[in-house]
């Protein structure tokens, strides 16, 4: 059949679409600035229909109208990356956190986690009916391809983007035509503490290497201090705006990748309206699915590849705990492990974890004798590679317990160097050497 009458024929409207989803099942969503509002609206509007729906998906930015309280009850949410959002509705328990690395997702989809229905956001058809996932490739076609029912909202801001993201029209149940803006991520911009760890963190990065940004504050203050680098590249589970600029002035030309040589290659992305208009119809960056970018063997196959993380708590050993506060889960392990091993299997490469010395406005150390009773490990004492703080830059690989800790307690904030010291003498049995 001519696309084109398939497309008229599978054209709907959420009320329609979500006459599709019924009790009991599991609703596999996209997320962050992918996520598809208007079948969240159109839930959250008759959610008193529903009984026991479970959704499922990965980080949200911003709201969720699936979380409004008069949800509760009607719909279940299961999530490996929580944000200040679904934070508050696990700790209502409306939902649960389940931990994963977030490469695995794909291959758990239909296995471990059941997919009745894919709810996606993609752009509108091109001239052959395929459609572009846009800004989230991640896991929407391992969804796609293991649901029942298909729905996909076709929205005409969406950026149509390349590598591996195009679905095709007869993979779908519903599509929904629609225009609407994409969720932003605006990040506070950078303080004197962060540009300090930027700095440092600059000076383990080499002219022709490959990046991985993670998460948080910390990866823009980085990219903000790479003005003098050349031919830098981008291999990262997702970027945010601080590449825009270093791309425009040619300091990122990905001229010495040695997989995906001239490419950005990510597996999805959250920014201003900016980054999302740099990425649309631009054949330099790719999006490929989650389990190819994340996977430390294809991480590995880049020379130079250095990967950039941040965490909430180091102890003495140098064990990160980077997803939760103690036993309160704050986020979720995404790519940190598998890059932090993808770069240190690399010719030349360094894995960074990179943090301020302190949390909650100084009250706290991020280095700790011990981590808060409760905390998950996320990057353990034997994968750890470099930390960085505002005062300097510990290497730990290689380096024994004692050092280690000599090493930390000598990046960490001068005002918790005390309690540190007093736990190191007393644990290696010996005097502290400034
Ligand atoms: N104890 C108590 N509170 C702490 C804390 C600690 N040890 N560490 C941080 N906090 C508080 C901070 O003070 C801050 O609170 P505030 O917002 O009230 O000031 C809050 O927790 C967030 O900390 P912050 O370090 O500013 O978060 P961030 O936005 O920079 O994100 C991570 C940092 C670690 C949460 C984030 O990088 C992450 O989730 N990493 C794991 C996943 C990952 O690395 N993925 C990479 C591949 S994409």
């Amino acid at each position: 059949m001519n696309w084109k009458e398939e497309y008229k024929r599978k054209v709907s409207t959420p009320a329609r679409a979500i006459k599709d989803i019924h009790d009991g099942q599991c609703v596999v969503m996209g997320h962050a600035a992918a996520a598809p509002r208007l079948i969240q609206e159109e839930l959250s509007k008759h959610c008193e229909d529903y009984n026991d729906v479970l959704i499922f998906h990965m980080t949200t930015l911003g709201d969720n109208p699936c979380y409004k309280p008069r949800c509760f009850g009607h719909f279940r949410h299961v999530s490996n990356f929580l944000s200040a959002n679904s934070r508050d509705v696990v700790e209502r328990r409306e939902g649960d956190f389940f931990p994963a690395y977030f490469k695995d997702v794909p291959a758990m989809i239909g296995r471990d986690i059941p997919c009745d229905v894919a709810v996606f956001q993609a752009t509108p058809p091109n001239e052959e009916g395929y459609c572009s996932l846009g800004v989230s490739c991640d896991y929407a076609k391992a969804a796609i391809r293991a649901a029942k029912t298909v729905i996909i909202e076709t929205n005409e801001l969406m950026p149509f983007t390349y590598g591996d993201t195009l679905v095709h029209i007869s993979q779908m149940d519903h599509i929904i035509p629609c225009a609407y803006h994409l969720q932003e991520l605006l990040l506070p911009s950078a303080g004197e503490v962060e540009m300090a760890i930027g700095r440092n963190c600059a000076s383990l990065i080499a002219d022709g290497s490959t990046l991985q940004l993670g998460i948080g504050a910390i990866p823009d203050a980085v990219l903000a201090a790479l003005g003098d680098k050349n031919d830098l590249g981008i291999h990262s589970e997702m970027i945010s705006n601080g590449i825009i600029d270093l791309v425009k002035r040619g300091n990122i030309n990905g001229s010495r990748k040695t997989l995906h040589k001239g490419k950005v290659v990510v597996t999805f992305i959250m920014g201003s309206r900016e980054l999302y208009e740099f990425v649309d119809g631009n054949h330099d960056v790719e999006f490929h699915p989650v389990d190819y970018v994340n996977n430390p063997l294809v991480i590995a196959k880049n020379d130079r590849m250095i990967s950039i993380n941040s965490c909430l708590e180091v102890d003495l050993q140098g064990q990160v705990a980077s997803e939760t506060i103690g036993i309160r889960q704050y986020s979720g392990i995404g790519g940190q492990v598998d890059f932090i091993r993808g770069a240190s299997l690399a010719r030349e490469g360094k894995a960074i974890i990179a943090m301020r010395s302190t949390a909650a406005g100084g009250k706290i150390s991020r280095i700790k004798p011990f981590l808060t009773a409760g905390a998950a490990v996320s990057t353990s004492r034997n994968d750890v590679d470099y930390i960085a703080t505002e005062y300097g830059i510990a290497r730990l690989k290689g380096r024994t317990l004692q050092h280690r800790a000599e090493d930390l307690i000598h990046i960490a904030h001068p005002d918790f160097r005390p309690e540190l010291i007093e736990e190191y003498e007393r644990r290696f049995k010996c005097k502290y050497q400034e």
